[in-house]
């Protein structure tokens, strides 16, 4: 495994990787791994010849700078969890890019992305500006690796279906490689920020996933808006959770349902605070997939 920290380093081995007609993969991350950003990695390795993790805490995402400053960064673990994903690998290369802020912004990106209904929507509500800032780092990277595969979690629903919007805008040459959500044994959906919670916190807040499980059974004999109502009541009525939203939408356009017919691929997309100091905490279920 290669650490590289400068685009032209990266550009420079990927050049070389290109002209032997290797195919490349490419996993961004903002780093803190754990076992969900380790499963996008397999995939990756699993399926191109070169896969590039980005590790960068991307300041232009974060609507709040405190957030960004608690932001965990811990490079040295990263290495050792993706060296250890690598090692049953041969014949294969992983390389960590892991540049500095200066590296990424050298000037400020005053670009503007805007892909309605999917950016405004559920995160786009309520974290402002959010959405244009992974769309301003992941177009760089992009541009930066040209991969031909691009690996991101079913965790960020929404993530995905707004860079979906992107790719299509921008014509990015690549497949947008969506990957299931990896959870804890008890159900609880991976995240760097579980790692916050008190081990009284960590037991309610299974109740998530819980109750987003049980809807899909609750479903079949309950309207959408029944449904809706009763994963918002049976999570609310757990002290120390509150449910910021939660919205059943079209797969795609993520625009909210009304009724089961409405579409044939429908998900459940949830943000719960978690807590005293609450930890925001955000999950999704599949009602129907296409
Ligand atoms: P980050 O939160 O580090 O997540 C990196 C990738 O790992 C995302 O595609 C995310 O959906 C995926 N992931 C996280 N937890 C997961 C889980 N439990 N199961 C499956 N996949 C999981 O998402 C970002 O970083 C940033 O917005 C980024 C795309 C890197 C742009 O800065």
């Amino acid at each position: 495994m290669k650490v590289i920290q400068t685009i032209s380093d990266l550009k420079a081995e990927l050049k070389a990787q290109r002209l032997a007609n290797k195919s490349v993969g490419l996993v961004p991350t903002m780093g803190a791994l754990h076992a969900g950003h380790a499963s996008l990695v397999t995939r990756s390795l699993t399926e191109n010849d070169v896969t590039v993790v980005s590790i960068f805490v991307n300041p232009t995402q974060f609507n709040d700078k405190n957030d960004l400053a608690k932001y965990p960064r811990t490079l040295e673990n990263d290495c050792k969890l993706l060296q250890s994903v690598f090692e049953i690998f041969i014949n294969k290369e992983l390389i960590a890019f892991a540049p500095s802020v200066e590296e990424v912004y050298p000037e400020p990106d005053t670009r503007q992305f805007s892909y309605p209904p999917t950016d405004e929507v559920m995160e786009g509500g309520f974290r402002p500006g959010h959405f244009n800032g992974v769309c301003q780092v992941v177009s760089k990277l992009f541009m930066m690796t040209e991969p031909d595969r691009a690996y991101f979690g079913e965790k960020d629903f929404q993530q995905i279906a707004v860079i979906r919007r992107m790719v299509e805008d921008l014509k990015f040459p690549l497949e947008i490689c969506p990957c299931p959500i990896v959870r804890e044994e008890d159900g609880l959906a991976l995240s760097s920020r579980n790692t916050l919670l008190s081990p009284a916190e960590r037991k309610i807040a299974l109740t998530i996933s819980q109750t987003l499980f049980a809807s899909q059974n609750y479903a079949k004999n309950h309207t959408l808006a029944e449904t809706k109502q009763w994963v918002i009541d049976t999570i609310n009525a757990v002290e120390g959770l509150e449910v910021q939203y939660y919205e059943i939408v079209d797969g795609n356009s993520l625009l909210s349902l009304n009724t089961w017919d409405d579409s044939d691929y429908i998900v459940g997309c949830i943000t719960v605070f978690c807590g005293a100091i609450p930890v925001r905490l955000i999950d999704n279920i599949k009602y129907k997939s296409c």
